[in-house]
């Protein structure tokens, strides 16, 4: 892509990409995380610089910052949410695995093996609570229909109530997102994986674009090509 004719055509825009799996802590040691490597967010990220975007990436993962790229790093999906909604770019890209739950309560201290002293032997519950929705939210908070532009990403498989388009366009318009990037998961293959298949899909048309297999950089070059025309600078 270095050199190619696609280079700066990002040059003003400003974009935030979320990335990583976010950690919901237990206790100052433990936390509720997910398998979601970041690889695709940083990808993102990358791609965007290079095309000469402005690109905040706000992370709770630990792979290395791509050049020119300011980095956030959070831990859990609120610390992401308060960062995201702090933002004012033209595209924001929620790439990360955002948490739909964490513990209810975090506890100060180390949670010992033997935490009831009058049954010894008893393992704990862990309740939980909701997180919030970041897409929605940002969407609902959205001054101007068209700005920023937001893109939401789902892992979907097949079941039987549809297949994975079917569950993608379904979300696409639960969240009010203007793309959605759909990734087929399903036999353990994706998470980790460096070729992924996706699909994106657009509000404002039934056409599914496919992807791939392909690399997470091909990937990533497909959704700026998606995210380009919607993109509204001043
Ligand atoms: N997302 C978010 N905030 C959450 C959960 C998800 O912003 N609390 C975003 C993700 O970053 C992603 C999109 O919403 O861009 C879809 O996430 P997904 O987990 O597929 O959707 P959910 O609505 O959580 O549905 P599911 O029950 O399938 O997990
Ligand atoms: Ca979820």
């Amino acid at each position: 892509v270095l050199g190619g004719p696609q280079d700066d055509d990002l040059t003003g825009v400003h974009v935030v990409v979320t990335a990583g799996g976010t950690r919901e802590p237990l206790d100052p040691v433990r936390y509720l995380g997910n398998r979601s490597s970041g690889k695709q967010g940083y990808a993102l990220a990358e791609v965007a610089a290079r095309r000469g975007a402005k690109v905040t990436l706000i992370s709770s993962s630990s792979l290395p910052t791509p050049a020119g790229v300011d980095l956030v790093q959070v831990e859990t999906a609120l610390q992401l949410r308060e960062q995201v909604l702090a933002t004012r770019a033209d595209v924001v890209v929620m790439a990360a695995a955002v948490a739909d739950f964490r513990p209810a309560h975090v506890s100060g201290t180390k949670i010992k093996k033997t935490h009831d002293a009058a049954d010894p032997d008893a393992a704990p519950t862990v309740e939980l609570v909701r997180n919030p929705d970041i897409l929605v939210d940002l969407v609902q908070r959205r001054a101007d229909a068209s700005r920023p532009v937001i893109v939401g990403f789902a892992a979907e498989t097949g079941d039987q109530n549809g297949d994975v388009i079917t569950h993608a366009r379904a979300k696409l318009e639960r969240k009010g997102c203007d793309l959605l990037v759909a990734n087929e998961v399903g036999d353990g293959v994706t998470f980790g994986q460096d070729d992924t298949t996706v699909h994106l899909l657009r509000r404002d048309t039934p056409d599914v674009t496919t992807i791939g297999p392909a690399s997470k950089s091909a990937v990533a070059t497909a959704v700026w090509d998606a995210v380009l025309p919607l993109v509204r600078t001043s």
